[in-house]
């Protein structure tokens, strides 16, 4: 483990609770208080519990998430860009006392999912946060309008996480922090770049993902699989792309899939940060940012979520983030490439909408290899007569 880059903070945090103690503490949640909590926030608890989220224990406090808002830093100074909270009902929330536990139960199966103790009970200015974290209060914006959604009272505190979401499917590819790490070290992987995606890997993703792979030892594709807008591709026919994808080509001595089952939030540049801090946990020691990282619409400058680093000096961050312009394939270089190594104007690159993508494939016809490698294409053309494909995004 010393071999691998330091956790943020420094400490992989556990909140996870096992054996004898995890009995008790389910006994003692039976006289608790109980707030139902929906998928998003469980999913937020187990990225707590398995130390995904270091240095968080727990929802966020008033007083980080104030700092976080306006400093894009936890209290304690750590660099921390989005707000991880626990929206409750107001009626429940104006019952709870600062020092109480409360227990967390799931809203669909009523499993206990942790035990909170309540440090801080705050009522937020939605709109605030719309524009600090997404830089914008329209409520098209996906982010905003599920902000929008949920109650304005937030409860803050430590948690004891004691039963963790199982995953319906794909669970070979679900590992902790503290396993991937391990992995990492035992592939004798010295440097690792990570990589977020929501999307298929296109040609685009795969050259810039290459192009790290030049310099670093070995690729960690870690596709988010948690809540993202409905009209994104769902994760069942992602990771179906992603295998044939790795498969095909890419070196398998050189390559680790693993799952991000956070959800998506949309928010661009402080996305970006975001994503950056939580691979660090999971052990790289780089992270791909390229165009519109988590973006989404016309919410953020295209290379936004670049800049955005720059509030931040190379030791806080920890992790070296790899920007790449937005690339394309050139017909006159007859490769991949970005405006840094194309000299060809846009006549010769090759640019599909996402309309006609989509038409495509909806026909049953494969884009042009340039854009997307054929055995992706074949997925998602399966997907797609499923109905599994959306409309978007392609
Ligand atoms: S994201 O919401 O997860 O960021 P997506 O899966 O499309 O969306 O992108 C994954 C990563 O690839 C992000 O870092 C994004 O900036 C980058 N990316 C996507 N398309 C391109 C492109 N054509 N050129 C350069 N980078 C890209």
């Amino acid at each position: 483990m010393s071999e691998t880059i330091k956790p943020h903070g420094g400490t992989l945090i556990n909140r996870l609770v096992t054996g004898g103690q995890r009995d008790a503490l389910l006994l003692e949640a039976e006289q608790l208080q109980q707030i139902p909590v929906n998928s998003w926030t469980i999913s937020d608890l187990d990225l707590i519990a398995i130390g995904a989220f270091s240095p968080l224990t727990g929802f966020m406090t008033q007083e980080d998430y104030r700092s976080v808002l306006d400093r894009m830093r936890l209290a304690d100074g750590a660099v921390w860009s989005i707000p991880i909270v626990l929206p409750v009902e107001e009626t429940l929330a104006e019952r709870l006392l600062i020092g109480e536990r409360i227990a967390l139960v799931g809203e669909e199966d009523q499993v206990v999912y942790a035990l909170l103790e309540v440090r801080s009970v705050y009522t937020v200015d939605q709109r605030e946060e719309a524009v600090k974290v997404f830089k914008t209060d329209d409520r098209e914006h996906p982010g905003v309008q599920k902000l929008f959604s949920r109650p304005k009272v937030y409860v803050g505190g430590p948690v004891q996480v004691l039963n963790r979401p199982k995953p319906s499917k794909f669970q070979d590819f679900y590992f902790d922090p503290a396993e991937t790490r391990k992995r990492f070290v035992q592939n004798g992987w010295k440097t690792v770049v990570g990589f977020q995606t929501r999307n298929p890997v296109h040609r685009a993703h795969e050259y810039i993902q290459k192009t790290a792979m030049e310099i670093v030892d070995g690729l960690f594709l870690n596709p988010l699989v948690g809540e993202t807008k409905s009209d994104d591709i769902s994760a069942d026919v992602r990771m179906k792309s992603y295998l044939v994808l790795l498969d095909n080509y890419y070196p398998k001595q050189r390559t680790f899939l693993g799952v991000f089952p956070a959800a998506m939030r949309y928010a661009g540049p402080r996305e970006a940060v975001f994503h950056a801090m939580v691979r660090k946990n999971y052990g790289c020691t780089h992270f791909i940012v390229g165009r519109d990282h988590a973006g989404v619409g016309d919410y953020y400058g295209t290379y936004e979520a670049q800049e955005i680093f720059r509030n931040f000096t190379a030791e806080e961050l920890g992790i070296t983030p790899l920007f790449f312009e937005h690339s394309f394939f050139c017909t006159k270089c007859g490769n991949m490439g970005t405006s840094k190594t194309c000299p060809h104007d846009k006549s010769h690159h090759m640019h599909l909408s996402g309309t006609k993508v989509r038409a495509m494939l909806r026909e049953g016809i494969c884009p042009p290899a340039e854009f997307t490698r054929p055995e992706v294409a074949q997925v998602l053309i399966e997907g797609m007569s499923d109905q599994l494909v959306p409309s978007n995004n392609l």
